[in-house]
């Protein structure tokens, strides 16, 4: 895979959001779990480990697609 440019940026509205990273591939599983309090930002990237990125909790999310927010 080839270097990834892009971000994604994840902003917790509560505390104990968690970010989840699923493995890419055949067998996809989780590999993370990156607990946020609220307030709290994290920004990452899809990479060779990763293929998807599950948010659990109140929190915004912006990508090259746009922002959205969970639990609304
Ligand atoms: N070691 C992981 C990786 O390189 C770190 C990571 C990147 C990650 N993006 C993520 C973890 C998104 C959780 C969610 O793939």
């Amino acid at each position: 895979m080839a270097q990834p440019t892009e971000y994604i940026v994840i902003k917790a509205l509560e505390n104990g959001v968690n970010v989840i990273g699923l493995t890419r591939g055949s067998d996809t599983r989780f590999h993370h779990s990156e607990k946020l309090d609220r307030n709290e930002v994290m920004i990452a990237q899809f990479t060779e480990h990763t293929s998807a990125v599950k948010v659990r909790g109140k929190a915004v999310i912006q990508t090259s697609h746009g922002e959205m927010n969970t639990g609304e």
